[in-house]
């Protein structure tokens, strides 16, 4: 087994704490570095074009820092955009499919009225063709480099990977097909987080457009086929250098992740596995055990774009009520669904996890939980 990515980061494990957006706070992601681990900050929910939301982002990495507390270690931080393609706004159709199919799931008089369709997550091309991405480009030169910049959903611009390869970052993106890993490592890519269809959350393809077309690889066979892949593209001379190979997806104690480095992963990103941490936003989900019959689903029409949830009520009536209907795009439908469940939290339950989330522990800081599954590989 190699500890390329550990020497390289100066980590005291292998292991990457999932960026998680709604999920990870500044707390968590500042106990997984203090515990050794690389700590991830999700960032899908900043508009950079937005002067209040720079200060956010400022903020965030200022308290970070406060928390680590350590000169040595507060750059072991990466920082995770969303970077899919620029849809349009959605049209009055869409908007009527989706009302329609809230009002019969729900059985509530939603009307379209009370709901705002804003693009709640703007994607990182957005910056890019914008002032924004500069700025926030001079941030990272002048003020503060984290060790990785990752991105889920797709990749920047060549020119942006090269700038902040310059600046000594590295650029971690999300893959879900072995098509996705190869065009990754032809752009340069440093590192490649191969999430097979076990995780949790969005997945993050960005080659695939229908999900009839997406062969739905474990993580396991994506990293096999991740790392033949490389080794074939070396002994061809198509590439000198192969990314780092992450494997996401399922892992949930010290036998998965010794496994995953068995078969050549230079680290694991772990999601589900934090979920019931005490620092973790969806912690009180956790508390109980869940029913053994419960179960995860791949659910598109949420967010619109394919996501592994706990399965619920309003998920299945959901589903049901659903035949296929055009709905507004990902980014505009997500932010409608979020205003629903802020006025009725109790029924639009949409809780992301993957399969491995019947294993999820609570009451226990992510430190802890990190150093437990770490002490065991060593
Ligand atoms: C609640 C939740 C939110 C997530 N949000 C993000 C995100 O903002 N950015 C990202 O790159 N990946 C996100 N993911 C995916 C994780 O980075 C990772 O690929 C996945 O959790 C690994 O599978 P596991 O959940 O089985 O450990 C999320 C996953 C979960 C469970």
């Amino acid at each position: 087994m190699s500890n390329a990515f550990q020497k390289c980061f100066n980590l005291k494990y292998p292991i990457i704490q999932a960026p998680m957006a709604g999920v990870t706070t500044i707390d968590m992601a500042a106990k997984a570095c203090i515990a050794g681990a690389m700590a991830s900050l999700p960032l899908s929910h900043l508009d950079f074009r937005n002067f209040n939301d720079i200060e956010k982002f400022k903020s965030m990495i200022s308290q970070f820092k406060n928390l680590v507390a350590d000169e040595n270690l507060e750059h072991n931080v990466n920082l995770n955009f969303f970077c899919h393609n620029i849809v349009d706004e959605p049209t009055n159709l869409q908007i009527t499919n989706w009302v329609k199919l809230y009002r019969k799931s729900m059985d509530l008089p939603i009307n379209s009225n009370e709901i705002d369709f804003n693009n709640g997550n703007v994607s990182f091309k957005a910056f890019e063709r914008d002032y924004a991405l500069q700025d926030f480009l001079k941030y990272l030169s002048n003020e503060f480099r984290p060790r990785i910049v990752s991105f889920h959903f797709g990749h920047p611009s060549k020119s942006t990977i090269e700038y902040l390869q310059k600046l000594g970052i590295l650029i971690f993106v999300t893959a879900t097909s072995v098509k996705e890993v190869n065009l990754l490592t032809s752009l340069g890519i440093d590192g490649i987080v191969c999430q097979g269809y076990e995780a949790g959350g969005h997945r993050g393809s960005f080659l695939i457009n229908e999900s009839k077309d997406d062969e739905n690889l474990s993580t396991v066979q994506l990293v096999k086929r991740a790392v033949s892949e490389l080794v074939a593209m070396k002994d061809k001379g198509i590439v000198r250098n192969t990314p780092f190979i992450i494997a996401a997806g399922g892992i949930t104690d010290s036998q998965d992740i010794s496994y995953m480095l068995s078969q050549q992963a230079d680290a694991v990103q772990l999601g589900t596995a934090l979920l019931g941490c005490n620092e973790s936003n969806a912690s009180k989900m956790f508390l109980a055990p869940f029913a053994p019959e419960s179960r995860t689903r791949m659910v598109e029409i949420v967010s619109g774009k394919p996501a592994r949830t706990i399965s619920t009520p309003f998920i299945e009536k959901l589903l049901a009520n659903f035949h296929g209907e055009e709905l507004p795009p990902y980014g505009y439908i997500y932010d409608a669904f979020k205003q629903i469940r802020r006025i009725y939290p109790e029924l639009a339950n949409f809780i992301l996890a993957g399969q491995g989330f019947q294993s999820v522990q609570s009451g226990i800081s992510t430190d802890r939980k990190i150093d437990i599954l770490g002490e065991k590989l060593r």
